[in-house]
């Protein structure tokens, strides 16, 4: 089969550009270990109320560690607290330089959670606990939002984790 000498040079760089991309994405996650976030337990969606997930909100562990159970559904994230930002959105307060460990799940579809300005990126699955440890140095107010469309309300579903100053007078 007769092929130009333009099209052969395209058909290599594409492969090689491919093979590239390929090589990149094993060598993240077998050598360097970089993974997406692992389910970090199982739990059943229909007695969720059985579990700590009862009753969501923040823990103290003892000294700045802190578990936050989160209750993700359609179209609100349950964070344990009556406080509300003046759009709806509720409150989640954190001491500043705490590391809050996460343990979050579904009641319905799957949902997810990005937390702006922190490196925290879930996907919240229902029969899956996912978790992830996050320090929060930075003070100030931080959208947690869901980033997995799950329907008419998506847009809407976040909720705001406030960092407040470790000593609001320095
Ligand atoms: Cu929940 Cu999108």
């Amino acid at each position: 089969m007769h092929m130009h000498r333009f099209e052969r040079y395209y058909v290599v760089i594409a492969s090689v550009t491919v093979g590239i991309f390929f090589a990149s994405v094993l060598a993240a996650g077998l050598i360097f270990g970089i993974n997406p976030a692992r389910p970090a337990g199982f739990v059943n969606p229909l007695t969720l109320d059985e579990t700590e997930f009862a009753n969501p909100g923040l823990r103290h562990m003892g000294g700045n560690r802190y578990e936050a159970y989160i209750l993700a559904q359609m179209w609100a994230f349950a964070v344990g607290s009556d406080e509300r930002l003046d759009d709806g959105a509720p409150v989640l307060r954190v001491p500043q330089h705490s590391e809050v460990t996460f343990f979050i799940t579904s009641r319905d579809v799957t949902h997810g959670m990005i937390i702006e300005h922190y490196n925290v990126n879930l996907q919240i699955v229902p029969g899956h606990t996912s978790s992830q440890s996050i320090t929060f140095d930075r003070a100030g107010t931080f959208r947690a939002i869901c980033h997995e469309y799950c329907g008419r309300a998506h847009h809407l579903m976040n909720f705001a984790i406030v960092v407040e100053p470790a000593n609001p007078n320095a």
